[in-house]
């Protein structure tokens, strides 16, 4: 695996090897597990030549000490990279990739999509997010981008920013890998110690309850359910919605066809999870 930690070397790099075959590229923050290595190994089956980034962007953090408090495992990372294959790992400062600071940047009109759910909770999230994967994206010029339907919000932000830039790469949602109990993999379960890491499959559990009593007409009494659930058992719930699956407008009634997904924050102790489903799961996303 080729390390790079120059977006002017990256660039070059990848200009010799253009119209060879096709670039697969995965975005992450490090501290990585089977859920991004997922994103990895599907781009390896589906590309010539396979990227990883690994950069903790500030701009996303509306909370300054979660920022801090983000985990770096830079070693194991590369040494997990290299096991699965990948090409390229792609290794910025800030510096690097916001040569003018952090400040300013450009706005993404990504209307309701930013003002909803994870946007409501964590505001100017989503501008940091287009930000960050606009500046990635233009670096490497992917032909593919994963993305894991875990941060379902995320996926469909970097659908509309893609659109909005009028980028030519192909977004590959692929999906959400779980631990053995059900609990959704991610950096942050690092953080939670062991009585809360047992609770923290409950969050899963409020997603199954959702699929299992989704009925035609109003969904109030179920959303109610979903978050008393959830309080039950120890959680601080942000929110538990079910909105439609494409585009992630809000439903209070179910019509008993359109797709649709629950999505759940919350925290357990001062970590907090998020996680999704989609309930009528016939229904691809990508
Ligand atoms: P990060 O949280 O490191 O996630 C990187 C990618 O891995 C995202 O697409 C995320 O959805 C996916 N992922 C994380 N956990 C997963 C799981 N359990 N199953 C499947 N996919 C999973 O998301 C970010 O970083 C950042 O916001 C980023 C897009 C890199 C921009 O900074």
């Amino acid at each position: 695996m080729i390390i790079f930690k120059k977006t002017s070397l990256l660039k070059n790099y990848l200009s010799g090897l253009r119209g060879r075959g096709r670039i697969g590229f995965v975005p992450t923050m490090g501290a990585l597990h089977q859920g991004h290595l997922q994103l990895v190994a599907r781009s390896l089956q589906e590309s010539d030549l396979t990227l990883c980034s690994i950069f903790v962007n500030p701009t996303q953090f509306n909370d300054p000490q979660d920022f801090k408090k983000y985990p770096i495992s830079i070693e194991s990372d590369i040494e997990m990279l290299e096991k699965q294959g990948c090409d390229i790992l792609f290794l910025p400062s800030v510096e690097e990739i916001y040569p003018s600071g952090t400040g300013g940047g450009l706005h993404y009109e990504l209307g309701e999509l930013e003002q909803i759910l994870e946007g409501k909770f964590r505001p100017g999230h989503f501008q940091g997010v287009s930000r960050v994967v606009d500046i990635l994206v233009s670096t490497v010029e992917p032909d593919h981008l994963y993305l894991g339907q875990k941060d379902y919000q995320q996926c469909m932000v970097i659908r509309k920013m893609l659109e909005l830039t009028g980028k030519d790469t192909r977004l590959i949602i692929c999906e959400t890998v779980r631990e053995k109990d059900g609990l959704a993999m991610s950096s942050r379960n690092r953080r939670l110690g062991e009585p809360d890491r047992e609770k923290a499959v409950g969050i899963y559990h409020s997603l199954l309850f959702a699929q299992e009593n989704l009925r035609e007409g109003s969904l109030e009494e179920l959303k109610k359910r979903a978050l008393g659930m959830l309080e039950a058992e120890g959680f601080r719930p942000d929110y538990f919605e079910l909105a439609h699956a494409r585009t992630l407008q809000i439903l209070s009634h179910w019509n008993g066809e359109d797709p649709v997904v629950a999505i759940v924050a919350a925290f357990l102790g001062e970590v907090r999870l998020i996680d999704n489903m989609i309930l009528n799961s016939s229904v691809p996303i990508n």
